[in-house]
């Protein structure tokens, strides 16, 4: 039997109904450009929503651009990147992460995930920091840390070995927007943020991103290199190669309609997590991926869970999709590990089997404002019967 016979999916994008209004406006106004009111607006309301926890955060400026990679491949770029430099990123991640990192003809060294948060653990970045300084005779240029399926990485020990080698961090938000760690928003640690608004996220504008700067200045320039490298002069003069980055107008007026439902987005991911977390608290053959302690506050983008392989019913992440999958149920994998993926077949990696263990054992269930809590308890209920119930042998 069905459990809905509208598929239930991940999350689907919600709109809360403000979004036409903030479109109409753009288009009576003909604002239907890569610039605008709106543009101006979303980043005045993501500026507001990311400094509101931390009176310190005032400062901070927020670029609105076409896509979460487009957010991370500016950063980098910010950051001095180029040719011949290695860049340290998280393995476990999905590859816009790191892909920007290749459009610069750098190198990225990818580093497993500690079991607690599934982000990069700290021990293993220091290693691997200090062995690629030994192989290389170069510090690498920057660190891309991620903060999986809205999972905030162990902030405070990345931060801390970062800063004593002094390399700056790019804190790839794109699924933790509305997460927090020590009470601060996520994206607004590193030397730049990272958000995405892609169709699947949070909250989406179709598709965008944006970059989470530390001051004006950063901003101007990041907004410099987002439109062409345009320089201050009556005619087109160019000095720098620049990129086609900024966000649209029309983009923007949804982004502005969907902050109105930010809030509410945020708790109904974390209300299906408790019901996911209840759940599966009966079970010993399913593991929820909750917070691993007081300082972390996920948005819980994705629930995520992992299997026990022992379990009566012979359940695997796999046989789980497809179980599912008949049911009107989308889920997902967790994200391969980049080492495993054939085009960084020849990147450094510095693995301890956490990232390829969490793959083969985890799974995405359906968490967006669309799910609702009957559904959640029904995906979360049929899950375990299949994971406890006996299978002939
Ligand atoms: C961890 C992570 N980084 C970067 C991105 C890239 O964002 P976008 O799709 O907006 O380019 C995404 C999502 O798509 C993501 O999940």
């Amino acid at each position: 039997m069905m459990i809905s016979n509208e598929r239930i999916l991940l999350c689907k994008p919600h709109l809360g109904g403000e979004e036409r209004r903030f479109i109409d406006e753009a288009f009576a106004d003909s604002w239907v450009t890569p610039l605008g009111p709106h543009v101006d607006g979303f980043e005045e309301d993501l500026k507001k929503f990311l400094s509101a926890s931390d009176p310190t955060l005032r400062s901070i400026e927020v670029a609105a651009v076409s896509a979460g990679t487009a957010a991370i491949h500016l950063a980098l770029i910010m950051l001095g990147v180029g040719k011949g430099d290695e860049v340290i990123c998280q393995d476990m991640t999905f590859a816009a992460s790191a892909n920007p990192v290749v459009y610069l003809g750098a190198t990225p060294v990818f580093v497993d995930s500690e079991p607690s948060t599934w982000n990069m653990s700290p021990s293993l970045l220091e290693r691997a920091i200090a062995d690629r300084i030994a192989v290389t005779g170069r510090k690498p240029k920057a660190i891309v840390m991620v903060h999986l399926y809205g999972m905030p990485s162990d902030i405070d020990a990345i931060l801390g070995v970062a800063a004593r080698y002094d390399i700056p961090v790019v804190e790839d938000a794109a699924e933790a927007l509305g997460s927090q760690y020590k009470g601060r928003e996520c994206s607004t640690f590193g030397r730049f943020g990272v958000l995405s608004f892609n169709g699947n996220k949070i909250i989406t504008t179709s598709g965008g991103g944006a970059v989470v700067c530390r001051d004006a200045a950063d901003k101007k320039r990041v907004l410099f290199l987002a439109t062409q490298a345009r320089e201050p002069k009556p005619y087109y003069h160019h000095l720098e190669i620049g990129y086609n980055y900024r966000l649209s107008n029309i983009s923007a007026a949804i982004g502005r309609g969907q902050m109105l439902v930010l809030e509410a987005h945020i708790a109904h991911h974390r209300m299906l997590a408790d019901i996911y977390r209840r759940a599966f608290a009966e079970c010993k053959w399913v593991e929820f991926h909750d917070n691993p302690a007081a300082d972390y506050n996920a948005n819980f983008w994705l629930s995520t869970i992992l299997i026990d392989p022992a379990n009566p019913g012979r359940a695997t992440p796999l046989s789980l999709l497809s179980a599912m999958g008949a049911l009107n149920v989308e889920t997902r994998l967790l994200w391969k590990p980049m080492h495993m993926q054939p085009v960084y077949a020849d990147a450094p990696a510095y693995t301890d089997g956490t990232s390829e263990s969490l793959f083969s054992r985890g799974l995405c269930l359906p968490s967006g404002p669309w799910v609702t809590p009957a559904q959640a308890r029904a995906i979360a209920g049929e899950i375990v019967r299949l994971c406890s119930a006996q299978t002939e042998s």
